[in-house]
């Protein structure tokens, strides 16, 4: 630890600078976050505090200050609080003085860690303000009571400031298996506030925003953002004040006394991350190296999967499952994952959630004979909960009708007919937490596929009638890190009725999300696309669905359903009993080609060209550029031909590349083939980047896989 020397501090890593400037003993004022500055002298820095200075909000301030990571009322702010709280009305308004700041410098990260006080309001803040290698800058912040009296907080949510070229933002909206819809638009004076109610993040994906220089593609514009690492509800904004000053901001969205602080107590925030880019592919790759770096980061090969989900549904039985276990050992599968329906009485979703007993009916001799044979087999064995869940239909509920959340009125609205365990009660977490743990140990679980449907609308607890939503995220947060804990290797996917929680909260103690439950590449492709901005390949399961999409009845081609599903840790929901010898073998190929590729797939650098809208051209490349993969699809039919140039982004300028195709399942037909593709074309990368090469004719709803290979 270093105390400061200087209040001007300059923070380098992973090619972005941070300036911070500490001076009066206040609370860190970030002067740039962005593009790498260089070696700056403390001259250097005392000129660009001196001649940049995003302010606070009110003019009439004599001296207008740099906005503070934490903006308060009392300096002068009159935008969205960064704080605000209050002891029964009183010690409304803190101000942060006397502030100490440190310096610590390690592997991975710098850490800036300020520590003040209000002295009036007896309240103490410390502010963590991180850089890590990958140049993503971290805000961790923590309010302590040091009153006697109890300090009830209502707002806890820093901020970070973005330059006046950030004028456009992007964030997403959505629903049920049409996850994170983009959307744009310039960013108005005032606040545009996204928020999560539901004790998730949600289908719409507003747990990221980004604003960035109008016209910002994937290459090119500058642009910043922010994410919550926070599984409960949230509020993300950008904010335009009058004065000009632009800000991300991110916090915990907390419900009426969720935070109250008795003497001494604390509450810490969950992180917000924040990256930036030239282009969103950069802004992207901060994130992902970020989550490639954590020690718990999945390091074994993402095993190829079979789910049961859309194959069988609740019609559950062991003969049939046996022979489909067979057939996925056969197909190459690697792990097998029984999902809803195994349960007491639960043949249809009306029922029995909380009952995590295996059903006798349907099961006279337990799981172990499907699990075990799985284990023969070779494969991980999978199983489906929704722990945080229950059915007023169940034995759970009637035993303990006041688990259920309920907020005075009774139990609240059914959302596909089931309601919310409380796990404040500290029996109803222990019950979950044991039969979910028993049979992890009696079956040698491998994987849970962790459900979460209904949204937290009415939170109360039955006891006291207060909110419960802050302490229902931190509790199935517990369950998962003890569950870990007891059995090391055991692999948990958040799911959320689809992509509803895929943050890096739920990302410390999960190993993959499940971004949709729409397995129609036509829409999963742009699913995929946009909830791979926060996370990388390796993180997302994707599945080859059915001919007939379940979600939209759109019919696909097999290659084209595999070439999507491709990209992420590889999953198979067929009937594999029932698919035809031709399906078998063709999805059998896709398996392997996945596990030939997924090295690269899985480490590689995510690129995505910036095209018309009616097509998609996206690749990974490897760390060391020596080989890519790229997916060209159409989606729509384009109004010129051929559809597109094919500018093949992220290699390195000057080495000389082949191009082919990789023909897993039918080559494209003769006839839309442009001339290069009939004989290997090697080019540099700076051509391939800039030029590109002409893009085959294809149909809507198919698409192409080319493989890149270095050779000079
Ligand atoms: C919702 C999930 O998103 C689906 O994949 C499936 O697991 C069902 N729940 C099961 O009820």
């Amino acid at each position: 630890m270093n105390v400061l020397a200087t209040e001007l501090v300059h923070l380098r890593r992973g090619g972005t600078s941070v300036v911070v400037d500490l001076r009066g003993g206040r609370l860190p004022r970030i002067l740039h976050w962005g593009p790498d500055l260089g070696e700056a002298t403390t001259a250097d820095l005392v000129s660009l505090a001196s001649s940049v200075q995003p302010t606070v909000g009110d003019s009439a301030i004599t001296y207008p200050q740099p906005i503070p990571v934490v903006p308060q009322l009392a300096e002068g702010w009159l935008g969205r609080p960064g704080i605000a709280g209050s002891r029964r009305g009183r010690d409304f308004a803190p101000l942060f003085r006397d502030a100490r700041s440190e310096l610590s410098e390690t592997e991975g990260r710098a850490r800036l860690r300020t520590e003040a006080v209000d002295e009036v309001g007896l309240l103490r803040m410390v502010v963590d303000l991180e850089l890590t290698d990958q140049g993503l800058l971290c805000l961790g912040v923590e309010l302590v009571n040091e009153g006697q009296d109890a300090f009830r907080l209502d707002v806890l949510e820093p901020a970070v400031p973005i330059p006046d070229e950030a004028a456009e933002i992007l964030d997403w909206t959505g629903r049920w298996a049409r996850e994170r819809v983009p959307q744009r638009h310039p960013l108005p004076a005032g606040v545009w506030l996204r928020e999560s109610r539901g004790g998730k993040p949600g289908l719409d994906g507003s747990s990221l925003m980004c604003v960035g220089a109008p016209g910002f593609g994937f290459r090119a514009g500058r642009v910043w953002a922010v994410h919550l690492a926070w599984s409960g509800n949230q509020a993300l904004a950008a904010e335009l004040t009058p004065a000009g000053s632009r800000l991300l901001r991110a916090g915990e969205l907390m419900l009426p006394d969720e935070v109250v602080l008795a003497a001494g107590e604390r509450y810490r925030g969950p992180r917000l991350l924040a990256s930036w880019g030239e282009g969103l592919d950069a802004l992207s790759a901060r994130f992902h190296r970020y989550l490639r770096a954590r020690p718990g980061h999945p390091a074994s090969p993402r095993p190829v999967l079979v789910n049961t989900w859309e194959s069988v549904y609740f019609q559950q039985s062991l003969e049939p499952l046996l022979r489909m276990a067979e057939r996925s050992a056969e197909l190459g599968a690697e792990r097998f994952v029984l999902d809803d329906g195994w349960f007491l009485g639960r043949r249809d979703d009306h029922t029995s959630l909380g009952d995590w007993l295996v059903d006798p009916e349907v099961w006279p001799r337990g799981l172990a004979p499907l699990s075990s044979r799985v284990h023969d087999l070779g494969m991980q064995f999978g199983l489906w909960f929704e722990p945080e869940m229950i059915s007023l239909d169940s034995e759970l509920a009637r035993a303990h009708p006041d688990w259920v959340f309920d907020a005075g009125h009774g139990p609240g609205l059914p959302s596909r007919h089931q309601h919310v365990l409380d796990l404040a009660h500290a029996e109803a977490f222990r019950l979950v937490h044991d039969r979910v743990t028993l049979l992890v140990d009696e079956l040698g679980i491998d994987f849970i596929k962790w459900d979460h449907n209904r949204s937290l609308t009415d939170a109360g607890h039955s006891f006291d009638g207060r909110a419960g939503v802050r302490e229902q995220t931190l509790r199935a947060y517990r369950m998962m890190d003890e569950l870990r804990s007891r059995f090391p290797r055991l692999e948990i996917e958040s799911c959320a009725s689809g992509g509803g929680r895929a943050d890096l909260g739920v990302l410390d103690r999960t190993d993959r999300v499940w971004p949709s439950d729409c397995n129609d590449p036509h829409d999963r492709l742009d699913i995929q696309r946009w909830t791979g901005l926060l996370l990388p390949p390796e993180l997302m399961g994707t599945h080859i669905g059915s001919g007939e999409a379940h979600t939209t009845h759109r019919h696909a081609g097999l290659d084209f359903r595999a070439a999507v599903a491709f990209w992420g840790n590889l999953g198979v929901e067929l009937d594999l009993t029932a698919v035809d010898d031709d399906t078998f073998e063709r999805t059998a190929a896709w398996v392997a080609a996945h596990k030939d590729w997924r090295a690269l797939l899985h480490a590689g650098t995510v690129v995505h060209a910036d095209t018309t809208p009616e097509v998609r051209l996206e690749g990974v490349v490897a760390p060391d550029q020596d080989r890519a993969l790229y997916h060209f699809a159409v989606l729509d039919r384009p109004a010129g031909w051929p559809p597109a140039r094919l500018r093949l982004p992220g290699l390195a300028p000057d080495r000389r590349y082949e191009v082919a195709e990789l023909a897993v399942g039918d080559p494209v037909p003769e006839g839309q083939r442009p001339p290069w593709m009939t004989a290997a074309l090697v080019q540099t990368g700076r051509v391939l980047e800039t030029v590109g090469v002409e893009a085959p004719s294809l149909d809507v709803d198919h698409s192409v896989l080319l493989q890149v290979a270095a050779t000079s």
